[in-house]
């Protein structure tokens, strides 16, 4: 079996914390770099100033080698800042009006990638397999290409993949479609992804679709996949009916006094639908007084990208939104949405998933949303909660038993909330049983195995 390797952005450095607690991703990608032997590298999440990085941190684990790089404060501010997060996400989650190009953050992500390419080179040995994670890293397999290496090389994008008119908006489209066209096997989250992919490569003659799945494009050959990702369902599930016992999840259960739990969470990003949520349980609570202190919503919120302008924002749209909110609708003893700025331990996260009678997950634009698998893969089969799902997360197209919503329809959503905290008790048993036979069946190491069986078959 070949040796694999990985590169991502961001790496997994093991803590051994146990599987479910370091989150199903890291443990999938280190037990096939386990199976197989490797190497993940990336960016350490560290800057080295206005000074040339040093070499390589190499750590070794077993027989998986972590390989990381310091970048310089410039190409931070270019490359993960500027084009990844300030170009690539919002147009690949159809927010052209977010999007702010400059030519010299362009420059910078092409030449970091070029910068990873050169540091990996020299450890890569001809019969490695080479798996690249996210936008980040799209001109990756270019760069390898063009100094002479002959690996195979897959791509995988966690994040949605936009229809042709957004991404030709895009001032440096074509280079980025030459990236991805680079790959001998480029994975998408949903069939829809790739649908779209298709289209773009498509017009303005970029490129071909063969045959179903098999593209031609830039002089290369390759192929393009939907493979959706998955969670660590079993152990998932596990952790969480332990976790339902931890001291801080009993002191939530305490706090609410009987009241159902509507629970969010999201990293502060404005594809996620926080403030459209918070509009649509304003207005659940407006349409159903007799919901006024029944319910308690548990918005957990973490910080994320706040040096970029547009997230900046956000935490003051967001935090005085839930402000205002709770005036208006709040009682002198009962305060309807609790908001919290910081991330909580895995632990904690996965007892309130289980105590949450609705999860609520209305992103505008999603990849596929991990939180809603792990919702119901917490959830006590002899009493479910109820998963309130926006039709634009990937995770949409395949668990049925949600209640799905479109996001920007206040009403609706709010209708679904009312739905959901009065949903007998069979009907949330059914939901809930044909969400997780699914997630059982399609789980991490089962979206790992599948991409790696297709990117080295003959
Ligand atoms: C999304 C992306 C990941 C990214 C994560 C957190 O899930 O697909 O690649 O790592 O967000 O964002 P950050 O910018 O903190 O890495």
């Amino acid at each position: 079996m070949s040796r694999l390797v990985i590169v991502s952005n961001r790496v997994s450095v093991p803590d051994h914390k146990g599987a479910a607690a370091a989150g199903g991703l890291a443990v999938a990608l280190q037990a096939a770099l386990a199976e197989r032997g490797g190497i993940w590298m990336g960016w350490s999440g560290k800057s080295s100033g206005d000074i040339e990085p040093e070499p390589l941190q190499m750590t070794q684990d077993g027989n998986i080698t972590y390989a990381l790089s310091d970048l310089t404060q410039t190409d931070v501010e270019e490359y993960y800042q500027g084009f990844a997060n300030r170009v690539l996400w919002p147009i690949c989650h159809y927010r052209l009006d977010l999007a702010e190009y400059a030519r010299k953050e362009m420059t910078g992500y092409f030449r970091v990638n070029r910068f990873f390419a050169h540091r990996l080179a020299p450890l890569i040995e001809p019969d490695d397999i080479i798996w690249v994670h996210d936008y980040h890293l799209i001109p990756l397999a270019a760069e390898l290409r063009q100094m002479g290496l002959k690996n195979r090389i897959g791509f995988f994008l966690h994040i949605p993949w936009p229809p042709a008119d957004v991404v030709l908006a895009m001032p440096v489209h074509e280079e980025i479609m030459r990236g991805l066209s680079s790959y001998d096997l480029v994975g998408f989250q949903t069939d829809h992804d790739l649908e779209n992919f298709a289209g773009c490569l498509k017009r303005e003659g970029m490129g071909i679709e063969k045959s179903p799945g098999h593209f031609s494009a830039h002089g290369h050959d390759f192929r393009g996949g939907a493979y959706s990702i998955g969670i660590e369902t079993a152990a998932f599930a596990a952790f969480a009916r332990k976790a339902a016992s931890h001291s801080m999840v009993q002191k939530v259960r305490k706090s609410i006094e009987g009241r159902d739990l509507i629970l969010g969470v999201d990293r502060l990003d404005y594809s996620k639908g926080i403030t459209q949520r918070i509009d649509a349980f304003e207005r659940f609570i407006t349409n159903n007084p007799a919901h006024q202190r029944s319910v308690t919503y548990l918005q957990i919120t973490p910080k994320s990208r706040s040096e970029v302008p547009e997230y900046e924002a956000m935490q003051h749209a967001v935090a005085e939104q839930a402000g205002r909110v709770n005036g208006a609708i709040g009682t002198v003893d009962w305060v309807p949405i609790r908001y919290i700025n910081r991330s909580i331990s895995r632990p904690i996260l996965a007892g309130l998933y289980r105590l949450a009678k609705v999860g609520l997950v209305t992103p505008l634009r999603d990849g596929m949303n991990l939180v809603a698998k792990e919702y119901v893969a917490a959830q006590d089969p002899e009493n479910p909660g109820v998963l309130v799902l926006s039709q634009f997360a990937g995770a949409a197209r395949k668990l049925h038993g949600a209640l799905l919503v479109n996001p920007y329809d206040v009403d609706g959503t709010a209708n679904a909330l009312a739905r959901a905290v009065n949903m007998p008790l069979q009907e949330r048993q059914e939901r809930w049983r044909g969400m997780m036979d699914y997630l059982l069946e399609h789980d991490v190491l089962h979206w790992c195995e599948t991409f790696l069986a297709d990117l080295t078959a003959k």
